[in-house]
């Protein structure tokens, strides 16, 4: 029988070396070359030999025949399963990220415990190759799953679970935690290598399409904030999410990146108890929660997350500053997008950062990626500059542009519905285009961020100062 062989791969320009060497030649890329099994050794479990020269030929179809339902698993858990794009799509892969800790194993093993009820019946596997029996047994107690049909095992070597698995009786559902402790024996790098990491997850989605698994895999997130290596499990898998949350809070929100069978962009959010992940139906309520109506500094912003409009509060602080570079912290946002926000204030409307610190803080442990954010962020940093307070019941959203005006966003009207559900009672907004009602909230309309001075009536440190 032939050795399974690999090979050294480099991953920007694909060159392929006799032996792992720091820098590519072909490229000059550092560090890029990875260890990959050669393309000759035949996938674990299946009889494939190596393709022959001349090909089948391929079956053309029309655009409009039948299609194949896709029948979805809900788990139960109606945040998760929101994000999933309505439940779990057999012969799936899906992979969950975050930072070690923030509860992706206790999501995953709630959503496999929701997943073997009667209702649902779908038979799931629960494979650790972080933690023990007893571990995940502890943890099991503690969120009173215990009495679930989940099959249990710790295992990392990917053959082993492959021939496990690889059988008519194969489970409908796989939870491999992690995807960093699995390993190929036929490759020589330590677990948790890119290339360790890329042969086990493709050897574990070659099986979950054979076997019409879903496959549910955590990937640790490293410092650099991408899951290891490169990227490169997300263009595998067909579902990416994100498990994020700040680790002093207790709120966690889920985050769909790539989805092939639903909408990217949905966010659930979850608290963390003691007695493992609830589900938050009204996020906007919880974000606001403790905030103080009479502070400078803090604008409501309402935004949309996917299909649902959440209200969060976005705050700052401006501050002089001891250092020749002032500082500008940004927690929840782009910091890139703070440096335009405070050019334009700047040179279009005249505010002063000059000198001055400042800090920018979206509240709760959101993380905010939308451009309609830019006009809570500005009247936020223009009262911190002031220290006068917005009007306690005004929300704010608008994208601003680069010549100082504000531009629409989208949805406007479910925003400021979900604004009226909560008691707010006035929005500062774009101009009003469009014939949406307005919920009988109170809009103020701004053309451009000069239009930010009518809200602080004492003019103190924001004057308008000529332009031009
Ligand atoms: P865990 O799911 O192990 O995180 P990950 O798999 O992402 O590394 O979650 C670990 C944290 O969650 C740990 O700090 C304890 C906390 N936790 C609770 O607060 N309540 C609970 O019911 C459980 C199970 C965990
Ligand atoms: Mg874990």
């Amino acid at each position: 029988m032939a050795r399974a062989t690999t090979r050294h791969v480099c991953q920007a320009c694909g060159a392929i070396h006799p032996r792992w060497a720091g820098r590519c030649d072909a490229c000059g890329a550092w560090n890029a070359i990875t260890e990959e099994a050669a393309p000759e050794s035949a996938p674990i479990g299946s009889k494939a030999k190596s393709p022959k020269r001349g090909g089948r030929t391929v079956d053309f179809v029309a655009l409009d025949g039948e299609k194949q339902k896709t029948k979805r698993r809900k788990t139960g858990i109606g945040e998760f399963d929101r994000v999933a794009g309505g439940g779990l799509v057999p012969g799936s892969a899906l992979l969950i990220g975050g930072d070690p800790g923030i509860g992706k194993s206790t999501l995953l093993l709630q959503a496999v415990a929701g997943l073997t009820k009667s209702t649902v019946g779908a038979r799931c596997a629960y494979i650790s190759g972080e933690e023990s029996i007893d571990q995940v047994r502890m943890r099991a107690e503690r969120l009173t799953v215990t009495n679930a049909p989940v099959a249990l095992a710790a295992a990392t070597n990917v053959r082993d679970v492959i021939a496990t698995l690889d059988t008519s009786e194969a489970p409908d559902v796989v939870v491999i935690d992690s995807i960093q402790t699995m390993y190929l024996d036929a490759l020589e790098s330590a677990p948790g290598t890119v290339s360790q990491v890329r042969a086990s997850a493709q050897e574990l989605i070659r099986l979950a399409k054979r076997r019409g698994i879903t496959l549910l895999l955590v990937g640790h997130v490293t410092k650099e904030g991408t899951i290891a290596g490169p990227r490169v499990l997300e263009h595998m898998v067909d579902t990416v999410m994100y498990f994020e949350g700040e680790r002093g809070h207790q709120f966690r929100i889920l985050r769909a990146v790539k989805n092939r069978f639903g909408p990217t962009d949905e966010i659930g959010v979850f608290e963390m108890t003691e007695r493992g992940l609830e589900e938050v139906a009204n996020p906007s309520a919880l974000f606001l929660a403790d905030r103080n109506d009479d502070v400078s500094g803090a604008a409501v912003f309402a935004g949309m997350e996917g299909s649902r409009p959440v209200l969060v509060e976005i705050q700052a602080l401006v501050a002089p500053s001891p250092l020749g570079t002032p500082r500008r912290n940004v927690v929840g946002w782009d910091g890139g997008r703070l440096s335009m926000v405070l050019a334009v204030l700047e040179s279009r409307a005249g505010m002063s950062f000059a000198g001055k610190d400042v800090y920018l803080n979206v509240a709760g442990g959101l993380r905010i990626s939308e451009p309609g954010a830019d006009l809570a962020v500005a009247a936020a940093l223009a009262s911190a500059l002031s220290e006068q307070p917005l009007p306690a019941e005004m929300v704010v959203f608008g994208e601003i542009g680069l010549s100082g005006e504000i531009r629409a966003v989208s949805q406007m009207a479910a925003r400021l519905k979900e604004a009226g559900k909560l008691g707010f009672s006035q929005a500062l907004t774009p101009k009003w285009r469009s014939k949406a009602a307005k919920e009988g909230i109170t809009v103020r309309e701004c053309a451009s961020v000069s239009d930010l001075f009518g809200l602080f009536p004492e003019q103190s440190a924001v004057k308008p100062r000529a332009v031009g």
